[in-house]
């Protein structure tokens, strides 16, 4: 499901991003901003970017195509900026490239989606406990007109959680989701109706083959999770069971 490509070039920060994420050109002379694994932030939120960028796209929904961005030392040696140096230095493996948008630009209400891809996108956050699309951070991209969904590092915070809390798949199957700061909230149709069209596609099978495309390497083990199929199964496990309680967390039709 995601290609694989070496870096070449490290062009330039995307200074707005809260993690550093940075352009860089690689040997496929494709542009990608990529999201470095030895941000803050840490493996788990490129988990996430995968997991929800993936499902997103599977629903039918705009995401720019993600791959993984091998990035070795020469890369990190020769840039001349300290901080980007460290971070570069600190992320030498497999990172996560999204295909850059040339000419995107920030989702400001002027061209809201339609109604149902609005709902889609509301339940697609809904279901994934995605709380990053608000006015303030709507982490939604204008390109030719259609909107473009990025950013899903902060979603399924649940894996957080384990070990030290367990992996416990009822827990978050019930969490409620506030989608009332949500940025398409007001232009969205029906979240039901979201929920009947696209749970059905929602099938184990999609949730085997959106984990089997995270590179082992990013799924870190925990106590009961010690190794990567293991985590992969529990993401699956916690999927499913959020997917079975949608009264818990399926945002209400504007009456
Ligand atoms: N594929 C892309 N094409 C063009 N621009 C992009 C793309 N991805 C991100 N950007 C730009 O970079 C900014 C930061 O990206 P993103 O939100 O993914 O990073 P982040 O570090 O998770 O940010 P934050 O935590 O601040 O929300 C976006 O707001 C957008 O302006
Ligand atoms: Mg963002």
């Amino acid at each position: 499901m995601l290609d694989q490509v070496t870096a070449t070039r490290y062009v330039t920060p995307l200074r707005e991003g809260g993690s550093l994420p940075g352009i860089v050109e690689a040997d496929d002379f494709g542009t990608y901003v990529v999201k470095f694994r030895g941000a803050g932030q840490g493996l788990k939120v490129l988990v996430a970017e995968v997991l929800v960028g993936e499902l997103a796209r599977a629903l039918g929904l705009n995401v720019p195509r993600m791959t993984v961005v091998d990035l070795q030392a020469p890369i990190a040696k020769y840039e001349a900026d300290e901080e980007v140096q460290d971070l570069l230095t600190a992320s030498l493996g497999l990172n996560l490239g999204i295909d850059f948008l040339p000419g995107s630009f920030g989702y400001d209400g002027s061209r809201p989606p339609a109604p149902d891809t609005a709902a889609d996108i509301v339940w697609l956050d809904a279901f994934t406990a995605n709380v990053d699309r608000t006015w303030s951070n709507p982490n939604l991209l204008v390109w030719h007109r259609n909107p473009w969904l990025i950013d899903h590092g902060a979603a399924l915070y649940f894996h957080h959680g384990w070990p030290s809390r367990g992996a416990d798949p009822q827990r978050f199957a019930v969490q409620p989701f506030d989608a009332t700061t949500h940025v398409l909230r007001d232009v969205a149709s029906s979240p039901g109706a979201a929920h009947e069209r696209l749970s059905p596609g929602i099938t184990s099978d999609l949730l085997r083959r959106v984990v089997d495309a995270v590179p082992d390497g990013w799924l870190e083990q925990a106590p009961g999770l010690e190794n990567p199929e293991a985590v992969r199964a529990a993401y699956v496990d916690h999927l499913l069971a959020r997917l079975a309680n949608p009264s818990a967390w399926l945002p209400k039709d504007r009456s």
